[in-house]
């Protein structure tokens, strides 16, 4: 079995009540913040930066923090985040003028780096950077909202995704984000992916640890 990880998107989550949030949601078992950096033009809402990153590492959050950038341009913000205590940094290659560089960027500052394929978008940019990414986002929704249907084109493309990475033999991780949910992450998980990213799934419901159990006997069966 692969090593499984759960990153809920705080997105969902009860902005009032940030820090407590994230705590609760560690407690229960999740294992990676998956944090969504939007910017009201790459994609159509705004979200947050890089204070309410470091503010979350000051109020004790000692897990990855995996920063999602919905943002155009890309560079400007990686120093930033790395500075304010990013784990993981991932960017749409659409957004960046020279994506070798960013990704260059992010691993000089010290983080590990990804690239993100939204739904339409083709994986030829993996074509000479398969030695460089620590991390490769699907996305099995359009990006900007939580709370949207699961793509089914995705399974394909991690399938696709899972091929390429198997033959690099690099321990670079699958995960996908959109419409995660306890009914679909079995069938996900065999197209390949290792780390799954749940917004509403998580957050919506009472019980964040009933949840992610549920998610992870799917993930066991
Ligand atoms: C969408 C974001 C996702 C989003 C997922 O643009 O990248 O991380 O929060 O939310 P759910 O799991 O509700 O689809
Ligand atoms: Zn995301």
């Amino acid at each position: 079995m692969r090593d499984f990880k759960i990153a809920p998107s705080i997105l969902s989550a009860d902005f009032a009540r940030l820090g407590e949030e994230v705590h609760s949601v560690l407690a229960a078992g999740a294992d990676i913040v998956h944090f969504d950096v939007m910017d009201n033009h790459y994609v159509p809402n705004l979200t947050i930066g890089p204070l309410v990153c470091e503010a979350l590492r000051k109020n004790g959050v000692k897990a990855d923090i995996d920063v999602h950038l919905m943002v155009k341009p890309v560079d400007r913000l990686i120093p930033d985040f790395a500075k304010a205590g990013a784990t993981y940094i991932t960017f749409h290659p659409e957004a960046s003028e020279h994506v070798d560089r960013s990704l260059s960027l992010i691993k000089d500052s010290g983080c590990r780096c990804g690239l993100v394929f939204n739904p339409a978008t083709p994986l030829g940019y993996l074509d000479y950077v398969m030695d460089k990414v620590d991390m490769i986002l699907i996305m099995s929704v359009n990006p900007g909202f939580g709370g949207q249907s699961f793509i089914r084109s995705a399974l394909d493309k991690l399938r696709a995704v899972r091929a390429r990475i198997d033959a690099s033999g690099r321990p670079i991780r699958l995960e996908i984000d959109g419409g995660v949910k306890i009914d679909n992450i079995r069938e996900i998980a065999a197209a390949g992916a290792d780390t799954f990213v749940a917004g509403s799934a998580i957050f919506g419901t009472p019980d964040y640890r009933a949840t992610i159990q549920k998610m992870r006997e799917e993930l066991a069966k």
